[in-house]
């Protein structure tokens, strides 16, 4: 069976979960961290390699104040909490976005759970944190003219790989399968430029109730789907696609 190398997440749903149950939205969010950890333990046991998760976008700050300060909390209770478990287990801890945007407490656990961690290699698992996926590729595209303007890159060397070698998580295969759930089908910013050979799995279910059972239907149904890339089933079938770049 296939197993997708690289998993990446929008976990939606938390605060209609806390709305059903008429709690505080905040609540939903601690019910949603919950749920990451079942997601991080389904990729080490089914053996993933990378699990790339949409924490808060960039687009996040203008919920009301109240939410967000909640959602700071958890993300520094969960700094706190986790990452020593974490790294015990083997896996890299990696943020992609906008990390400056978050105050300097959050900002300096982030850096020293990167630090820590960073031999790492059982798991990569990246938080997109204050991420938007078009601030990602306008951020390789300020590289590139950088580099260009420095002398260091032609013009005419611009290309695909170029861009794709500046991407967040440009060391990491792309994703394979891309999950999101809560009912939307969108992709709302996230891994703009990552995503454009991606699986696409989305599913009703709130983020909080996320289980195993849950993931692997979406792992099952991965497994059967046919990657083209743009070429068809007899070139498929034929190897064409296995030295395509990730
Ligand atoms: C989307 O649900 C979820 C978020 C904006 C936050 C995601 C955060 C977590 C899962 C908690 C902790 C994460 C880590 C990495 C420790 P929503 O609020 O948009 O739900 P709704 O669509 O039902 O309103």
């Amino acid at each position: 069976m296939t197993v997708p190398r690289h998993l990446a997440v929008i976990m939606d749903g938390n605060g209609r979960w806390a709305e059903r149950r008429r709690r505080p939205r905040a609540i939903g969010h601690r019910a949603g961290a919950r749920a990451v950890n079942v997601c991080i333990d389904f990729c080490l046991e089914r053996g993933i390699d990378a699990l790339t998760l949409f924490a808060f976008s960039s687009e996040n700050w203008g919920r009301p104040e109240e939410e967000v300060g909640a959602l700071m909390k958890l993300f520094l209770g969960a700094l706190d909490r986790e990452v020593d478990e974490l790294h015990r287990r083997g896996v890299r801890v990696r943020f992609i976005g906008e990390r400056e945007r978050f105050a300097a407490d959050i900002h300096q656990r982030m850096q020293a759970a990167e630090a820590l961690t960073a031999g790492n290699t059982r798991l990569h698992l990246n938080i997109a944190a204050s991420y938007g996926g078009r601030q990602d590729i306008a951020q390789a595209a300020r590289a590139l003219a950088a580099d260009a303007l420095a002398g260091r890159l032609r013009v005419e060397d611009i290309d695909e790989s170029a861009l794709d070698a500046r991407i967040s998580l440009a060391d990491l295969p792309a994703p394979d399968l891309f999950i999101r759930t809560g009912g939307d089908h969108r992709i709302s910013n996230f891994l703009l430029w990552q995503l454009a050979y991606t699986e696409l799995w989305f599913t009703d279910v709130l983020w909080p109730d996320l289980d195993a059972d849950l993931l692997q239907r979406a792992l099952d149904d991965y497994a059967r789907r046919e990657r083209r890339f743009g070429l068809t089933s007899a070139q498929v079938a034929g190897g064409a696609t296995e030295n395509l770049p990730a």
